[in-house]
């Protein structure tokens, strides 16, 4: 797996909203259309990745992608056939 986290410096996810956050239009913030994070979900789905959110321990909120590594044989296989 390749894994991206990233984590903020603001008040984390509210408990209460968490089960939610992935439903399209659900958005506690002002201006907010609630299309973040059910769009990154749906792209991680496409690419056989996985969304995990949590609060960090020490404070704001984290947001881990997982996607699939591809390995190498394939990639050099991909990367022949592009070249011929
Ligand atoms: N970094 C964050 N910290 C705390 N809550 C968040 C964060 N990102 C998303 N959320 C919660 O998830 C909801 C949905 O987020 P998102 O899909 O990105 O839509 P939007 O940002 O338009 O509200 C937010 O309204 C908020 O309640
Ligand atoms: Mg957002």
């Amino acid at each position: 797996w390749v894994r991206c986290t990233v984590r903020d410096g603001g008040p984390g996810f509210r408990s209460e909203d968490l089960p939610h956050v992935f439903e399209p239009f659900f958005s506690k913030r002002r201006g907010g259309t609630g299309l973040g994070l059910s769009i990154v979900q749906r792209i991680l789905e496409e690419h056989q990745g996985v969304i995990r959110l949590r609060n960090h321990p020490e404070g704001g909120a984290e947001v881990t992608l997982l996607l699939p590594a591809v390995s190498s044989p394939v990639s050099t296989q991909h990367v022949d056939s592009l070249a011929s």
